[in-house]
Protein backbone atom coordinates (compact mmCIF):
# COMPACT_ATOMS: atom_id res chain seq x y z
CA UNK A 1 0.00 0.00 0.00
CA UNK A 2 1.30 3.58 -0.92
CA UNK A 3 0.88 6.66 1.04
CA UNK A 4 -1.12 8.95 -0.10
CA UNK A 5 0.32 12.51 -1.48
CA UNK A 6 -1.91 15.82 -0.70
CA UNK A 7 -1.25 18.64 -2.57
CA UNK A 8 0.21 20.78 0.58
CA UNK A 9 3.21 18.27 0.88
CA UNK A 10 3.69 18.14 -2.78
CA UNK A 11 4.31 22.12 -2.73
CA UNK A 12 6.47 22.05 0.21
CA UNK A 13 8.54 18.89 -1.48
CA UNK A 14 9.04 19.88 -5.05
CA UNK A 15 12.29 21.34 -4.64
CA UNK A 16 13.40 18.40 -4.37
CA UNK A 17 12.04 17.04 -7.44
CA UNK A 18 14.68 18.14 -9.88
CA UNK A 19 16.31 15.89 -12.65
CA UNK A 20 15.74 12.55 -11.57
CA UNK A 21 12.51 10.90 -11.85
CA UNK A 22 9.82 12.56 -9.56
CA UNK A 23 9.54 10.74 -6.49
CA UNK A 24 5.28 10.96 -7.24
CA UNK A 25 2.52 8.80 -5.62
CA UNK A 26 -0.78 8.59 -7.85
CA UNK A 27 -4.21 8.54 -6.59
CA UNK A 28 -4.46 5.31 -8.02
CA UNK A 29 -1.49 3.81 -5.97
CA UNK A 30 -3.89 4.51 -3.37
CA UNK A 31 -5.85 1.52 -3.45
CA UNK A 32 -8.76 3.39 -3.01
CA UNK A 33 -12.03 4.06 -5.34
CA UNK A 34 -11.32 7.77 -4.69
CA UNK A 35 -9.46 9.93 -3.97
CA UNK A 36 -9.82 13.15 -1.23
CA UNK A 37 -9.90 16.42 -2.28
CA UNK A 38 -6.38 17.94 -1.62
CA UNK A 39 -4.69 14.67 -3.05
CA UNK A 40 -2.64 15.88 -6.48
CA UNK A 41 -3.98 13.78 -9.41
CA UNK A 42 -0.48 12.67 -11.95
CA UNK A 43 -0.91 13.15 -15.16
CA UNK A 44 0.74 12.22 -18.66
CA UNK A 45 0.63 14.11 -21.81
CA UNK A 46 0.86 11.57 -24.78
CA UNK A 47 0.96 13.80 -28.28
CA UNK A 48 1.87 17.25 -28.10
CA UNK A 49 1.45 19.04 -31.36
CA UNK A 50 -1.23 21.98 -31.89
CA UNK A 51 -3.91 20.69 -29.43
CA UNK A 52 -2.24 18.65 -27.47
CA UNK A 53 0.07 21.69 -26.29
CA UNK A 54 -2.63 23.67 -26.05
CA UNK A 55 -4.80 20.86 -23.70
CA UNK A 56 -1.56 20.76 -21.22
CA UNK A 57 -1.70 24.56 -21.07
CA UNK A 58 -5.44 24.31 -19.82
CA UNK A 59 -4.72 21.17 -17.56
CA UNK A 60 -1.82 23.25 -15.82
CA UNK A 61 -4.21 25.73 -14.94
CA UNK A 62 -6.38 22.63 -13.08
CA UNK A 63 -5.95 22.93 -9.31
CA UNK A 64 -4.45 19.42 -7.46
CA UNK A 65 -3.29 18.38 -10.72
CA UNK A 66 0.21 18.20 -11.44
CA UNK A 67 1.62 17.21 -15.08
CA UNK A 68 4.76 14.91 -14.91
CA UNK A 69 5.49 13.78 -18.19
CA UNK A 70 4.94 14.58 -22.48
CA UNK A 71 5.17 12.33 -25.10
CA UNK A 72 5.97 12.97 -28.83
CA UNK A 73 8.43 11.15 -31.76
CA UNK A 74 9.14 14.80 -32.11
CA UNK A 75 12.04 15.63 -29.88
CA UNK A 76 12.06 19.16 -30.57
CA UNK A 77 8.06 19.38 -29.64
CA UNK A 78 8.63 17.09 -26.26
CA UNK A 79 11.50 19.35 -25.20
CA UNK A 80 9.89 22.45 -25.46
CA UNK A 81 6.72 21.41 -23.85
CA UNK A 82 8.82 19.60 -20.93
CA UNK A 83 10.47 22.83 -20.59
CA UNK A 84 6.94 24.57 -20.33
CA UNK A 85 6.16 22.82 -17.65
CA UNK A 86 9.10 23.15 -15.91
CA UNK A 87 8.91 26.62 -16.20
CA UNK A 88 5.62 26.57 -15.24
CA UNK A 89 6.16 25.14 -12.16
CA UNK A 90 9.14 27.08 -11.03
CA UNK A 91 6.99 30.44 -11.33
CA UNK A 92 4.12 28.60 -9.49
CA UNK A 93 6.42 27.33 -6.63
CA UNK A 94 9.25 30.23 -6.55
CA UNK A 95 11.93 27.64 -7.38
CA UNK A 96 14.04 28.58 -10.37
CA UNK A 97 15.92 24.58 -10.26
CA UNK A 98 12.95 23.05 -10.70
CA UNK A 99 12.87 20.49 -13.32
CA UNK A 100 10.54 17.31 -13.36
CA UNK A 101 8.67 17.28 -16.44
CA UNK A 102 10.09 13.82 -17.67
CA UNK A 103 9.80 13.82 -22.16
CA UNK A 104 9.33 10.45 -24.09
CA UNK A 105 9.42 9.30 -27.48
CA UNK A 106 7.81 6.49 -26.74
CA UNK A 107 4.42 6.58 -25.07
CA UNK A 108 5.25 2.89 -23.52
CA UNK A 109 7.85 4.19 -21.29
CA UNK A 110 5.28 6.67 -20.05
CA UNK A 111 2.41 4.49 -20.07
CA UNK A 112 4.99 2.08 -17.44
CA UNK A 113 5.51 4.78 -14.75
CA UNK A 114 3.33 3.77 -11.97
CA UNK A 115 3.38 7.29 -10.49
CA UNK A 116 0.91 8.56 -13.30
CA UNK A 117 -2.68 8.57 -12.34
CA UNK A 118 -4.27 9.33 -16.17
CA UNK A 119 -3.10 10.83 -19.72
CA UNK A 120 -4.21 13.15 -22.02
CA UNK A 121 -4.09 11.63 -25.60
CA UNK A 122 -3.94 14.47 -28.69
CA UNK A 123 -1.93 12.25 -31.27
CA UNK A 124 -3.25 12.06 -34.89
CA UNK A 125 -6.97 10.28 -34.96
CA UNK A 126 -5.04 6.65 -36.10
CA UNK A 127 -3.40 6.58 -32.56
CA UNK A 128 -6.13 7.74 -30.42
CA UNK A 129 -7.78 3.82 -29.82
CA UNK A 130 -4.27 2.05 -29.53
CA UNK A 131 -2.39 3.74 -27.14
CA UNK A 132 -5.81 4.64 -25.18
CA UNK A 133 -5.75 1.03 -24.73
CA UNK A 134 -2.85 0.76 -23.65
CA UNK A 135 -3.32 2.90 -21.05
CA UNK A 136 -6.42 1.78 -19.72
CA UNK A 137 -4.65 -1.79 -19.75
CA UNK A 138 -1.97 0.21 -17.73
CA UNK A 139 -4.85 1.40 -15.44
CA UNK A 140 -4.51 5.06 -16.67
CA UNK A 141 -7.60 6.78 -16.59
CA UNK A 142 -7.90 8.68 -20.27
CA UNK A 143 -8.91 11.78 -21.75
CA UNK A 144 -9.12 11.04 -25.60
CA UNK A 145 -9.11 14.04 -28.28
CA UNK A 146 -11.59 13.21 -30.86
CA UNK A 147 -12.74 11.85 -32.86
CA UNK A 148 -12.42 8.39 -31.96
CA UNK A 149 -10.81 5.65 -33.90
CA UNK A 150 -10.20 4.96 -37.59
CA UNK A 151 -13.22 2.64 -37.58
CA UNK A 152 -16.06 1.30 -36.40
CA UNK A 153 -14.38 -2.10 -34.44
CA UNK A 154 -11.16 -0.02 -32.94
CA UNK A 155 -14.24 2.15 -31.23
CA UNK A 156 -15.97 -0.92 -29.66
CA UNK A 157 -12.95 -2.34 -28.62
CA UNK A 158 -11.99 0.71 -26.63
CA UNK A 159 -15.48 0.62 -24.68
CA UNK A 160 -14.97 -2.71 -23.84
CA UNK A 161 -11.63 -1.88 -22.76
CA UNK A 162 -12.37 1.33 -20.91
CA UNK A 163 -15.70 -0.62 -19.06
CA UNK A 164 -13.34 -4.16 -18.44
CA UNK A 165 -10.26 -2.00 -16.84
CA UNK A 166 -13.15 0.56 -14.56
CA UNK A 167 -11.15 3.57 -16.01
CA UNK A 168 -12.30 6.78 -16.19
CA UNK A 169 -12.70 8.15 -19.96
CA UNK A 170 -13.21 11.35 -21.17
CA UNK A 171 -13.85 12.80 -24.55
CA UNK A 172 -12.20 15.46 -26.18
CA UNK A 173 -15.66 17.34 -26.96
CA UNK A 174 -15.63 20.63 -24.58
CA UNK A 175 -18.59 22.12 -26.00
CA UNK A 176 -20.48 19.94 -23.33
CA UNK A 177 -18.94 21.67 -21.25
CA UNK A 178 -19.83 25.25 -22.74
CA UNK A 179 -23.15 27.07 -21.16
CA UNK A 180 -25.06 27.77 -24.64
CA UNK A 181 -24.84 24.24 -26.00
CA UNK A 182 -25.90 22.70 -22.41
CA UNK A 183 -28.98 25.32 -22.56
CA UNK A 184 -29.77 24.74 -26.00
CA UNK A 185 -29.89 20.70 -25.00
CA UNK A 186 -32.27 21.88 -22.01
CA UNK A 187 -34.37 23.92 -24.21
CA UNK A 188 -35.11 20.77 -26.45
CA UNK A 189 -35.34 17.97 -23.89
CA UNK A 190 -38.09 20.03 -21.68
CA UNK A 191 -39.88 20.64 -24.86
CA UNK A 192 -39.34 23.80 -25.56
CA UNK A 193 -39.65 23.27 -29.12
CA UNK A 194 -42.30 20.85 -28.99
CA UNK A 195 -41.68 17.65 -30.16
CA UNK A 196 -38.46 17.29 -31.59
CA UNK A 197 -38.73 16.14 -35.37
CA UNK A 198 -35.36 17.23 -37.21
CA UNK A 199 -31.59 18.09 -36.31
CA UNK A 200 -29.32 19.66 -38.54
CA UNK A 201 -25.44 19.03 -37.77
CA UNK A 202 -23.02 21.01 -40.62
CA UNK A 203 -19.19 21.76 -40.14
CA UNK A 204 -15.81 23.02 -42.19
CA UNK A 205 -14.64 20.42 -45.10
CA UNK A 206 -11.57 20.38 -47.11
CA UNK A 207 -13.78 22.21 -49.76
CA UNK A 208 -14.61 25.22 -47.22
CA UNK A 209 -10.88 25.46 -46.45
CA UNK A 210 -9.91 25.50 -49.86
CA UNK A 211 -11.90 29.16 -50.37
CA UNK A 212 -10.00 30.26 -47.54
CA UNK A 213 -6.34 29.58 -49.21
CA UNK A 214 -7.96 30.20 -52.54
CA UNK A 215 -6.20 27.38 -53.96
CA UNK A 216 -7.03 22.97 -54.51
CA UNK A 217 -5.71 21.05 -51.34
CA UNK A 218 -4.07 17.97 -51.84
CA UNK A 219 -0.98 17.52 -50.09
CA UNK A 220 2.30 16.96 -51.43
CA UNK A 221 3.15 12.83 -52.37
CA UNK A 222 7.01 13.59 -52.81
CA UNK A 223 8.94 11.38 -51.20
CA UNK A 224 11.60 13.18 -49.13
CA UNK A 225 14.06 12.84 -46.05
CA UNK A 226 12.88 12.53 -42.40
CA UNK A 227 13.57 15.29 -40.45
CA UNK A 228 16.21 14.62 -37.83
CA UNK A 229 14.80 14.14 -34.11
CA UNK A 230 11.53 12.80 -35.90
CA UNK A 231 10.54 8.58 -35.31
CA UNK A 232 8.96 8.69 -38.46
CA UNK A 233 8.67 5.13 -37.88
CA UNK A 234 6.21 5.71 -34.57
CA UNK A 235 4.32 8.61 -35.93
CA UNK A 236 3.00 6.05 -38.46
CA UNK A 237 2.48 3.42 -35.90
CA UNK A 238 -0.32 1.05 -36.36
CA UNK A 239 -1.13 2.98 -39.89
CA UNK A 240 0.37 1.69 -43.35
CA UNK A 241 3.79 2.68 -44.45
CA UNK A 242 4.19 4.94 -47.06
CA UNK A 243 7.13 7.44 -47.66
CA UNK A 244 7.49 10.99 -45.62
CA UNK A 245 6.51 14.06 -47.39
CA UNK A 246 6.00 17.30 -46.76
CA UNK A 247 2.69 17.41 -45.85
CA UNK A 248 2.34 14.35 -44.49
CA UNK A 249 2.64 14.57 -40.54
CA UNK A 250 1.71 17.84 -40.29
CA UNK A 251 -1.32 18.44 -37.79
CA UNK A 252 -3.93 19.44 -41.40
CA UNK A 253 -1.83 16.59 -43.36
CA UNK A 254 -3.18 13.95 -40.31
CA UNK A 255 -6.64 15.50 -40.56
CA UNK A 256 -7.41 14.76 -43.83
CA UNK A 257 -5.19 11.56 -44.57
CA UNK A 258 -7.26 8.29 -44.66
CA UNK A 259 -4.45 6.75 -43.32
CA UNK A 260 -4.63 8.25 -40.25
CA UNK A 261 -8.60 9.67 -40.23
CA UNK A 262 -11.53 9.94 -41.46
CA UNK A 263 -11.11 13.72 -42.61
CA UNK A 264 -13.26 16.60 -41.47
CA UNK A 265 -16.55 14.27 -41.50
CA UNK A 266 -15.37 12.95 -38.44
CA UNK A 267 -12.64 15.16 -37.13
CA UNK A 268 -14.89 18.13 -37.16
CA UNK A 269 -18.07 16.38 -37.41
CA UNK A 270 -17.51 14.99 -33.95
CA UNK A 271 -18.85 18.47 -32.47
CA UNK A 272 -21.60 19.08 -33.94
CA UNK A 273 -22.97 15.58 -34.09
CA UNK A 274 -21.66 15.35 -30.23
CA UNK A 275 -24.21 18.04 -29.53
CA UNK A 276 -27.07 16.31 -32.17
CA UNK A 277 -26.74 12.96 -29.72
CA UNK A 278 -26.84 15.05 -26.38
CA UNK A 279 -30.01 17.05 -27.72
CA UNK A 280 -31.58 13.52 -28.78
CA UNK A 281 -31.22 12.33 -26.16
CA UNK A 282 -29.37 9.53 -28.17
CA UNK A 283 -25.93 8.94 -26.61
CA UNK A 284 -25.74 5.35 -26.32
CA UNK A 285 -27.46 4.66 -29.92
CA UNK A 286 -26.73 5.70 -33.51
CA UNK A 287 -29.14 6.35 -36.31
CA UNK A 288 -30.39 3.30 -38.40
CA UNK A 289 -30.66 4.47 -42.02
CA UNK A 290 -28.20 6.17 -43.30
CA UNK A 291 -28.43 8.05 -47.20
CA UNK A 292 -26.70 11.23 -48.60
CA UNK A 293 -23.48 11.67 -50.92
CA UNK A 294 -20.80 13.03 -50.74
CA UNK A 295 -16.82 13.14 -52.57
CA UNK A 296 -13.59 11.66 -51.85
CA UNK A 297 -10.53 13.89 -52.42
CA UNK A 298 -7.99 13.44 -54.73
CA UNK A 299 -3.94 13.74 -54.06
CA UNK A 300 -2.63 12.58 -50.32
CA UNK A 301 -5.77 13.91 -48.79
CA UNK A 302 -7.96 11.12 -49.99
CA UNK A 303 -10.73 11.88 -47.10
CA UNK A 304 -14.28 13.05 -47.88
CA UNK A 305 -14.10 16.47 -49.03
CA UNK A 306 -17.81 17.23 -48.75
CA UNK A 307 -20.78 15.77 -48.14
CA UNK A 308 -24.51 16.00 -47.24
CA UNK A 309 -26.53 12.38 -45.34
CA UNK A 310 -29.72 11.96 -44.07
CA UNK A 311 -29.72 9.62 -41.34
CA UNK A 312 -33.38 8.20 -39.32
CA UNK A 313 -33.02 7.58 -35.77
CA UNK A 314 -35.07 4.73 -33.66
CA UNK A 315 -36.72 7.18 -32.56
CA UNK A 316 -38.39 8.87 -35.60
CA UNK A 317 -36.12 11.76 -35.68
CA UNK A 318 -34.02 12.78 -39.07
CA UNK A 319 -30.92 14.16 -38.68
CA UNK A 320 -28.98 16.15 -41.66
CA UNK A 321 -25.38 16.14 -41.95
CA UNK A 322 -23.40 18.23 -44.13
CA UNK A 323 -20.29 19.77 -44.55
CA UNK A 324 -20.11 23.62 -44.47
CA UNK A 325 -21.33 25.23 -47.49
CA UNK A 326 -24.69 23.19 -47.38
CA UNK A 327 -24.90 23.68 -44.13
CA UNK A 328 -24.62 27.32 -44.06
CA UNK A 329 -27.13 27.59 -47.44
CA UNK A 330 -29.65 25.13 -45.06
CA UNK A 331 -29.08 27.42 -42.08
CA UNK A 332 -29.86 30.35 -44.11
CA UNK A 333 -33.69 29.25 -44.77
CA UNK A 334 -33.89 29.65 -40.71
CA UNK A 335 -32.33 32.97 -39.70
CA UNK A 336 -30.20 35.58 -41.69
CA UNK A 337 -26.79 35.00 -39.89
CA UNK A 338 -24.55 32.33 -40.73
CA UNK A 339 -22.44 30.14 -39.52
CA UNK A 340 -19.38 27.72 -40.15
CA UNK A 341 -20.55 24.83 -38.03
CA UNK A 342 -23.46 24.27 -35.59
CA UNK A 343 -25.99 22.15 -34.58
CA UNK A 344 -29.88 23.11 -35.45
CA UNK A 345 -32.66 21.30 -33.36
CA UNK A 346 -36.57 21.90 -35.25
CA UNK A 347 -39.71 21.00 -33.39
CA UNK A 348 -43.21 21.41 -34.26
CA UNK A 349 -43.33 24.81 -31.94
CA UNK A 350 -39.89 26.01 -32.45
CA UNK A 351 -36.52 25.95 -33.18
CA UNK A 352 -32.94 26.79 -31.09
CA UNK A 353 -29.54 26.47 -33.26
CA UNK A 354 -26.14 26.37 -31.63
CA UNK A 355 -22.50 27.24 -32.13
CA UNK A 356 -19.75 28.24 -30.75
CA UNK A 357 -20.08 32.09 -31.41
CA UNK A 358 -23.86 32.15 -30.66
CA UNK A 359 -27.00 30.10 -29.99
CA UNK A 360 -30.11 31.58 -32.21
CA UNK A 361 -34.06 30.18 -31.67
CA UNK A 362 -37.26 30.57 -33.14
CA UNK A 363 -39.06 32.38 -31.34
CA UNK A 364 -35.86 34.27 -30.05
CA UNK A 365 -38.25 34.71 -26.82
CA UNK A 366 -36.95 30.91 -25.93
CA UNK A 367 -33.54 32.29 -25.21
CA UNK A 368 -35.01 34.14 -21.88
CA UNK A 369 -36.43 30.74 -20.82
CA UNK A 370 -35.20 30.05 -16.89
CA UNK A 371 -35.43 26.31 -16.34
CA UNK A 372 -37.83 25.63 -13.53
CA UNK A 373 -36.58 23.16 -10.21
CA UNK A 374 -38.46 20.15 -12.26
CA UNK A 375 -37.21 20.38 -15.21
CA UNK A 376 -34.65 18.42 -16.56
CA UNK A 377 -31.22 20.18 -15.32
CA UNK A 378 -28.14 18.95 -17.59
CA UNK A 379 -24.96 18.48 -15.15
CA UNK A 380 -23.21 21.87 -15.31
CA UNK A 381 -20.26 21.66 -15.85
CA UNK A 382 -17.90 24.57 -17.42
CA UNK A 383 -14.29 23.84 -17.57
CA UNK A 384 -13.68 20.14 -19.08
CA UNK A 385 -10.05 20.06 -18.15
CA UNK A 386 -11.12 20.54 -14.01
CA UNK A 387 -14.03 18.10 -14.90
CA UNK A 388 -11.48 15.33 -16.11
CA UNK A 389 -9.83 15.74 -13.07
CA UNK A 390 -12.34 15.96 -10.75
CA UNK A 391 -13.90 12.42 -12.82
CA UNK A 392 -10.51 10.99 -11.86
CA UNK A 393 -10.86 12.11 -8.06
CA UNK A 394 -14.02 10.44 -7.72
CA UNK A 395 -14.79 7.90 -10.13
CA UNK A 396 -17.83 9.47 -11.31
CA UNK A 397 -18.58 9.01 -14.84
CA UNK A 398 -17.49 11.94 -16.79
CA UNK A 399 -19.94 14.62 -19.01
CA UNK A 400 -18.31 12.61 -21.97
CA UNK A 401 -18.07 8.85 -21.08
CA UNK A 402 -17.13 6.33 -23.65
CA UNK A 403 -20.34 5.47 -25.26
CA UNK A 404 -21.15 9.19 -25.92
CA UNK A 405 -17.70 8.97 -28.16
CA UNK A 406 -18.53 5.31 -29.55
CA UNK A 407 -21.84 6.20 -30.87
CA UNK A 408 -21.34 9.61 -32.36
CA UNK A 409 -18.04 8.66 -34.24
CA UNK A 410 -19.98 5.61 -35.19
CA UNK A 411 -22.53 8.09 -37.18
CA UNK A 412 -19.43 9.40 -39.12
CA UNK A 413 -17.92 6.05 -39.81
CA UNK A 414 -21.62 5.09 -41.88
CA UNK A 415 -21.66 8.19 -43.48
CA UNK A 416 -18.16 7.64 -44.25
CA UNK A 417 -18.77 3.97 -45.55
CA UNK A 418 -21.55 4.74 -47.40
CA UNK A 419 -19.59 7.56 -49.93
CA UNK A 420 -17.27 4.82 -50.54
CA UNK A 421 -19.19 1.87 -51.23
CA UNK A 422 -22.25 4.54 -52.92
CA UNK A 423 -25.25 2.95 -51.48
CA UNK A 424 -27.35 3.76 -48.20
CA UNK A 425 -26.73 1.99 -45.18
CA UNK A 426 -28.63 0.15 -42.73
CA UNK A 427 -27.51 -0.32 -39.04
CA UNK A 428 -28.90 -2.29 -36.12
CA UNK A 429 -28.14 -0.46 -33.17
CA UNK A 430 -28.27 -3.26 -30.40
CA UNK A 431 -25.88 -5.83 -32.27
CA UNK A 432 -24.08 -2.62 -33.57
CA UNK A 433 -23.89 -4.24 -37.66
CA UNK A 434 -24.68 -2.73 -40.81
CA UNK A 435 -27.75 -4.86 -42.22
CA UNK A 436 -27.32 -7.18 -45.20
CA UNK A 437 -23.94 -5.69 -46.89
CA UNK A 438 -21.04 -7.69 -46.76
CA UNK A 439 -18.70 -5.10 -48.74
CA UNK A 440 -19.91 -2.27 -46.15
CA UNK A 441 -19.10 -5.07 -43.25
CA UNK A 442 -15.73 -4.62 -44.56
CA UNK A 443 -15.00 -1.35 -44.15
CA UNK A 444 -15.97 -1.24 -40.08
CA UNK A 445 -12.65 -3.14 -39.66
CA UNK A 446 -9.32 -1.65 -40.19
CA UNK A 447 -5.80 -3.73 -40.38
CA UNK A 448 -2.94 -2.83 -37.99
CA UNK A 449 0.74 -2.20 -39.62
CA UNK A 450 3.17 -5.19 -37.63
CA UNK A 451 3.59 -5.37 -34.93
CA UNK A 452 0.69 -2.90 -33.83
CA UNK A 453 -2.44 -4.68 -32.51
CA UNK A 454 -5.24 -3.89 -30.40
CA UNK A 455 -5.39 -5.65 -27.54
N1 LIG B 1 -11.21 19.06 -29.38
C1 LIG B 1 -10.84 19.94 -30.28
O1 LIG B 1 -11.46 20.98 -30.46
C2 LIG B 1 -9.62 19.66 -31.13
C3 LIG B 1 -8.99 20.72 -31.80
C4 LIG B 1 -7.88 20.42 -32.58
C5 LIG B 1 -7.43 19.12 -32.70
N2 LIG B 1 -8.09 18.12 -32.04
C6 LIG B 1 -7.62 16.73 -32.18
O2 LIG B 1 -6.35 16.61 -31.57
C7 LIG B 1 -5.56 15.63 -32.26
C8 LIG B 1 -4.20 16.23 -32.59
O3 LIG B 1 -4.37 17.31 -33.48
P1 LIG B 1 -3.22 18.43 -33.65
O4 LIG B 1 -3.78 19.52 -34.45
O5 LIG B 1 -2.63 18.72 -32.34
O6 LIG B 1 -2.15 17.63 -34.53
P2 LIG B 1 -0.57 17.77 -34.43
O7 LIG B 1 -0.01 17.02 -35.59
O8 LIG B 1 -0.21 19.20 -34.26
O9 LIG B 1 -0.22 17.03 -33.06
C9 LIG B 1 -0.26 15.65 -32.91
C10 LIG B 1 1.01 15.25 -32.19
O10 LIG B 1 0.95 13.87 -31.85
C11 LIG B 1 2.25 13.36 -32.05
N3 LIG B 1 2.26 11.91 -32.16
C12 LIG B 1 2.14 11.12 -33.27
N4 LIG B 1 2.26 9.82 -32.92
C13 LIG B 1 2.48 9.79 -31.58
C14 LIG B 1 2.72 8.74 -30.66
N5 LIG B 1 2.77 7.46 -31.02
N6 LIG B 1 2.92 9.06 -29.35
C15 LIG B 1 2.91 10.36 -28.95
N7 LIG B 1 2.67 11.40 -29.79
C16 LIG B 1 2.46 11.11 -31.09
C17 LIG B 1 2.72 14.03 -33.32
O11 LIG B 1 4.11 13.95 -33.49
C18 LIG B 1 2.23 15.45 -33.08
O12 LIG B 1 3.18 16.24 -32.42
C19 LIG B 1 -6.35 15.22 -33.49
O13 LIG B 1 -6.98 13.99 -33.25
C20 LIG B 1 -7.41 16.31 -33.63
O14 LIG B 1 -8.61 15.85 -34.20
C21 LIG B 1 -9.14 18.37 -31.26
Amino acid sequence: MKNSYSRRSFLKSAAMLTASMPAIIPASALGRTNTPPGDRIVLGHIGVGNRGSALLRSFLQVDDQQSVAVCDPYANKRKAQAAQVDKFYAEKLGRPDYKACAAYGDFRELLARDDIDAVVIATPDHWHVPIAIEAVKAGKDVYVEKPLGVSIRENQAMRRAVRQNGRIFQYGTQQRSWRQFRFAVELVRNGYIGTLHTIHAWCPDISSQEQAFNEPIVGSQQPIDIPAGFDYDLWLGPAPWSPYTADRCTSFGSYHHYDNSLGFIAGWGAHPLDIAQWGNNTDDTAPIFYEGKGEINKGLYESVRWWDFRCTYQNGVKMRLMSEAIGRQVFSELHPETHSHGTTFIGDEGWVSVNRASILAGPMSLLDVRLGPREEHLRERNNHYAHFVECVRTRLDSISPVNTAVQSDIISHLCDISIRVGRPIRWDPQQEEIIGDAEATRRMTRSLRSPWRLS
